[in-house]
């Protein structure tokens, strides 16, 4: 949205989901009844926890990212096999000159997977009690239950996904939405941008999406998000990208269709006195520009039966804010030359299906609304080699709008 008309909702009112997940401590569940979660900023100083977790990302290459938050440092690592009674492979984050990670942030990539597998994992911190230099001692190991996931084969004939954007710190309404899909396969999440009114701090990150994605989806099935406006403003927006795997831009290829995501920065120019002097976005659209000019020379770009670019404000019918006639001039041409056949977008709050416009964007824009009940979308895509198929679902389940893109 472009205009800051949103108020945030008090975190407290949005706990009840927090902490569902059923983590467990030597091996027993301890599944916390309602009345007694609260903020872990409110809990006792030396209790040893996973806040959130685990929840997976993944850029589709037979490689998936395993994610969790700490309430405290800690060594951590993954264990995981191909059977739920055999974790026989174990994986730790990333080392960085040498060191493992030692901290509350957890992403641990597990890589070489085989497509169409299924994996088994289980996710380990061990509490860093004292740190000193030549002597660490560690608390106790606390670890999740055995969760599984399908290493997605890259090669299947059919993607399916589904869509949500603009949810401004409405978490009830990510569990509402997804419920809205009932059950049907969803190779991955797509969340579009403005998942957040701004940024405060990690308790708004865990308790409005971290924690109700964990237990609707996200222990087995990988998301893929990408910033919107909002999520650049407030305190946080640099901390904001330590707490998931990636938030920019990127590409990758799953079944027929190649995915271009973009990251759409700020709707306002960057001198605007609300942004105090400290964004470049003009600049960080220059460099996709760049990026996006050389992603649509690609093999992988050029052979896909279907090309997709999936970004918060759309390249065009979003008003004439700086941002949205920037984003129209830098990437419209590249996407029109580059044969796109489909972009996806929220931003503006009401739902809509532009069909392509000549001399203008020769794709279609589907565009996400939200946030308030009623005004609320589900947008669901499947995908083959010969067509892709966009329904999108009001917040009642009732199919508002379709769209089929045949094969150009
Ligand atoms: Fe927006």
């Amino acid at each position: 949205m472009n205009e800051d008309l949103l108020k945030s909702k008090p975190l407290k009112e949005n706990r009840r989901n927090f902490l569902k997940g059923g983590l467990v401590l030597g091996g027993l569940a301890l599944l916390k009844p309602e009345s007694a979660i609260s903020s872990p900023l409110n809990e006792k100083a030396d209790e040893f926890k996973i806040l959130t977790g685990p929840y997976l990302q993944t850029n589709f290459g037979n490689g998936i990212s395993i994610l969790w938050i700490a309430s405290k440092d800690s060594s951590s690592w993954v264990e995981y096999g191909e059977s739920a009674d055999l974790l026989d492979r174990k994986a730790y984050g990333k080392s960085a000159l040498g060191l493992k990670p030692a901290d509350r942030l957890n992403c641990v990539k597990l890589e070489n997977l085989k497509p169409g597998k299924t994996y088994y994992y289980k996710i380990f911190s061990k509490e860093i009690k004292d740190f000193q230099p030549y002597k660490m001692t560690y608390g106790e190991t606390i670890s999740s239950a055995v969760e599984s996931f399908v290493n997605t084969d890259i090669s299947k004939e059919e993607v399916a996904f589904v869509m949500l954007n603009d949810i401004h710190d409405r978490p009830n309404s990510i569990c509402h939405l997804l419920d809205l899909n009932k059950g049907n396969a969803t190779d991955f999440v797509f969340f579009n941008g403005d998942i957040f009114d701004y940024q405060a701090d990690e308790q708004q990150i865990i308790t409005n999406m971290l924690q109700p994605c964990v237990d609707k989806f996200a222990k087995n099935t990988p998301f893929v998000y990408v910033r919107g406006n909002h999520e650049t403003r407030g305190k946080f927006a640099r901390e904001f990208p330590a707490y998931f795997d990636h938030v920019g831009n990127t590409s990758f290829t799953l079944g027929p269709v190649r995915f271009v995501i973009l990251d759409t920065g700020e709707d306002k120019e960057d001198s605007h006195p609300v942004y105090a002097g400290i964004v470049d976005f003009d600049q960080y659209r220059l460099e996709q520009a760049a990026w996006l000019e050389n992603e649509i020379n690609r093999k992988e770009f050029k052979n896909a039966a279907f090309r997709v670019v999936l970004m918060h404000i759309p390249p065009r019918y979003s008003g004439d804010a700086h941002g949205a006639v920037h984003c129209t001039e830098l990437f419209e041409p590249i996407m029109n030359r580059g044969k796109v056949d489909l972009v996806l977008s929220g931003h503006t709050h009401k739902y809509k299906v532009n069909p392509p416009a000549k001399g203008l964007n020769n794709y279609p824009i589907i565009i996400g609304g939200g946030p308030k009940d009623g005004f609320r979308t589900l947008t669901k895509i499947k995908a083959n080699k010969k067509q892709i198929q966009v329904s999108m679902l009001d917040d009642s389940g009732k199919q508002i709008e379709s769209y089929v893109c045949l094969k150009r």
